[in-house]
């Protein structure tokens, strides 16, 4: 295990009827408040009418922007760093998945940047300061809620990348489950996806002595696979939707992955994906990540044995470690499609026109991920692998 200081400042606040708790949190943070969240699914299930009430009670001075699309573009950051510019704005509340608290921390960091915001996403600068926000999670997938990590879509030059800071965690994330009840189906199996694929990048890593957290990470999939069907039967269920969401914010809010670093290739490979066909994340890494295993099953056989063996009830009797891996890796990908998730780029219509494109993309800050390097052969192997 190697050294580490684990550091999570964000505030998590969970169950039915935290909401409530917006009374005590905002007004830490002074009167005007910009509420941030999507394409309208707060308005259609009533969540945005009490987000506005409760803030309305406190007296808070509120903005509004609104129309924050599924990968999040700067386009629509920039609009509200715009507005917290020229009002002044104390507080940012993100109400929404994934997307909306990605866009979210951009404008709180780029609220207090002078540059153009792109520049942090792109790392040509850093940020040292925020305003600060807190989220309403309307979606379990992405763990953004509690970790500081936001991923953005420049869509005039197609490049979506992730970046983050000390300064983008929130201040405070109110999850309820029941928030999630509407979340559609297939957005549903995407969260899971996501989540899942989170816990994957974190298992395949090449440090010694991880037994503790290796235990985590298989337990976090099997609560999954476990509960996955049955949510999917039954999608207003408290017990199924809680399970869920508190996995995801587990999956990626650093608890899992201490004393190791985790692989991380497959997320890039699949930003450069939606970078260019703005395709859901989840859905990408259902068809990608099992390609990605494939190509580096020789890597570490091991590692897959374990994964094999211990989540997906593999028989390892008789098998070398890659026969038993392999049989894993083919049981993730029958799980993902027996839930609904995409399992070929053709799924999205993808051909092989673009491959090149997206393999430079995933190229730029060079060679990439931790568990073993790719190159961009690997990448268009994997690429064409998951047509
Ligand atoms: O926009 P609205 O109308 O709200 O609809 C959204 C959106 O269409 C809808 N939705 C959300 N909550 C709902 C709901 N519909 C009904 N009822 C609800 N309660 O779901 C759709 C997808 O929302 P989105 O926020 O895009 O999904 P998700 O949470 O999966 O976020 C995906 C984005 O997060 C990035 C992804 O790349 C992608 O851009 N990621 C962020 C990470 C992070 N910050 O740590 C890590 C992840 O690996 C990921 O890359
Ligand atoms: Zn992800």
């Amino acid at each position: 295990m190697q050294n580490f200081t684990f550091w999570n400042p964000t505030k998590l606040i969970f169950g039915q009827g935290q909401l409530e708790q917006l009374k005590t949190e905002v007004p830490r943070f002074g009167k005007k408040v910009l509420v941030v969240y999507g394409g309208g699914s707060i308005k259609r299930n009533g969540l945005y009418d009490n987000v506005m009430n409760m803030l309305n009670e406190i007296g808070a001075e509120i903005f509004e922007l609104s129309g924050v699309e599924p990968n999040p573009r700067l386009s629509t950051a920039r609009k509200g760093i715009e507005i917290c510019k020229a009002e002044n704005i104390d507080f940012i509340l993100a109400v929404g998945g994934g997307s909306v608290i990605d866009c979210t921390k951009l404008i709180a960091a780029g609220a207090k940047y002078d540059g153009d915001a792109w520049d942090l996403v792109v790392k040509n600068a850093f940020a040292t300061e925020a305003l600060p926000f807190g989220t309403v999670l309307t979606l379990a997938a992405t763990g953004s809620e509690m970790n500081a990590g936001s991923v953005i879509t420049n869509w005039e030059t197609n490049e979506k990348y992730g970046w983050g800071s000390a300064v983008t965690f929130p201040q405070f994330s109110i999850l309820d489950p029941v928030n999630t009840y509407t979340v559609p189906k297939d957005q549903t199996i995407y969260g899971m996806v996501d989540m899942m694929s989170h816990v994957l990048e974190h298992y395949f890593h090449l440090e010694e002595n991880t037994l503790f957290q290796d235990r985590m990470c298989e337990s976090l999939l099997l609560t999954v696979i476990e509960t996955a069907p049955k949510l999917l039967n039954d999608l207003e269920n408290y017990e199924y939707r809680s399970t869920i969401l508190y996995n995801g914010t587990m999956a990626l809010n650093g608890i899992l992955n201490m004393g190791y670093r985790g692989d991380w290739a497959s997320h890039n490979l699949e930003h450069a994906v939606s970078a260019v066909y703005d395709i859901p994340h989840g859905g990408g890494l259902a068809i990608l990540f099992p390609h990605w295993m494939e190509h580096n099953l020789k890597v570490k056989p091991a590692r897959f044995k374990q994964l094999a063996v211990r989540v997906f009830g593999v028989d390892p009797e008789g098998k070398t470690d890659e026969e038993a891996g392999l049989e894993g890796i083919q049981k993730l990908r029958e799980f993902w499609n027996s839930i609904g998730a995409p399992s070929r780029l053709a799924d999205y219509d993808i051909d092989d026109s673009k491959l090149e494109v997206m393999a430079d993309k995933a190229m730029i800050y060079g060679e990439f991920g931790n568990f073993t390097k790719l190159n961009k052969e690997d990448v268009m192997d994997i690429y064409r692998a998951s047509l």
